[in-house]
């Protein structure tokens, strides 16, 4: 993008303005990509920084540093319709720091497999797998260039473990077993984590069949910890900021229901809390009371046999 249609698509600043737009698409210069064939929507280049992506904005949202003009821009409009998306992004990060602590600690698993890995922030799963056990080996999994571009800051750790990263779709649990079988056993248990990342995936019977296919491929006593966007706390807002973020991504989420949630663990038995909002998975104890529910649930399962 030259530098005046840069100018252009950042000088669009509120949401109302950002519909607007998007109304107005074909009658101007577009400032990013091309209409898709027939919608006037546009088609969002995956790597040339101008089409906002979900591991960017969520690195935005985290107050990470990966991100670009596009990035900043549509995470704004999704703040100016669903201010909470800040809070649901910082707390479901500090439920995989605790599923990660547990799972690494009490339930003893020395393997893992983070699918929709996004970029490096604080607390990456190698990182707080490996403060509880220094041998954990942990394989990365992911389908955007700029995550795999930043892979070689996530395939460090410790001497006694190991990282590994693994450029696959979601959609293709068997080549992702295949390729995470380099760096893990997998016939010892394997911690399965699939954290904001089944939402980019439409429908829920596929969401399920990839669930089904990778814990088939893990052996008992492996885990499940999933956890991504819901729309019964806060509803229609969400929604909105969600439909918004869909016309302009090619990475489109769709929100789920707890009970959706809960089908990825059919099988498996659900570890306490059950399926809770992010925030309210073990959380610390804090004096000034527990923290606010946020519309992202989550839940750890076991696999028993
Ligand atoms: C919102 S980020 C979540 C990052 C991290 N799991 C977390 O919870 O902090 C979603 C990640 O899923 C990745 N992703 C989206 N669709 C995917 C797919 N079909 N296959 C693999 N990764 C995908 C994106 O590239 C992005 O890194």
């Amino acid at each position: 993008m030259n530098r005046d249609n840069q100018d252009r698509w950042l000088s669009e600043s509120s949401t109302s303005n950002f519909i607007r737009w998007k109304g107005s698409c074909a009658s101007r210069r577009r400032p990013v990509g091309d209409p898709a064939p027939g919608t006037g929507v546009p088609s969002i280049p995956r790597t040339d920084g101008t089409a906002p992506q979900s591991a960017r904005v969520w690195n935005y949202w985290l107050g990470g540093r990966d991100h670009y003009p596009a990035d900043r821009l549509a995470g704004d409009r999704f703040i100016g319709l669903y201010p909470k998306i800040v809070d649901v992004a910082r707390h479901s990060r500090a439920f995989l720091a605790r599923a990660v602590r547990y799972l690494a600690g009490e339930a003893g698993i020395r393997q893992f497999i983070d699918i929709g890995t996004g970029l490096p922030a604080t607390d990456n799963t190698h990182e707080v797998a490996q403060r509880a056990a220094p041998d954990a080996r942990i394989v990365y999994v992911d389908n955007d260039p700029l995550v795999l571009a930043h892979a070689r800051a996530l395939l460090t750790g410790t001497r006694e473990g190991a990282t590994d990263y693994v450029d696959a779709d979601l959609r293709d649990p068997g080549r992702i077993l295949a390729e995470a079988a380099r760096t893990l056993d997998l016939d010892r248990p394997v911690g399965l984590l699939v954290l904001n990342t089944l939402g980019h995936v439409r429908d829920d019977d596929e969401a399920r069949s990839i669930v089904g296919h990778l814990l088939d491929g893990l052996p008992a006593g492996s885990h499940l910890a999933v956890a991504d966007g819901t729309d019964v706390l806060t509803g229609e807002a969400f929604r909105t900021a969600v439909d918004m973020w869909n016309q302009a991504s090619d990475t489109p989420y769709h929100l789920r229901t707890p009970d959706v949630i809960a089908g990825f663990f059919t099988g498996l038995r659900l570890l306490d809390p059950g399926v809770v909002p992010v925030s309210r998975w073990r959380a610390e104890p804090d004096p000034s009371g527990e923290p606010d529910e946020v519309d992202e649930f989550c839940a750890v399962g076991r696999k028993t046999s």
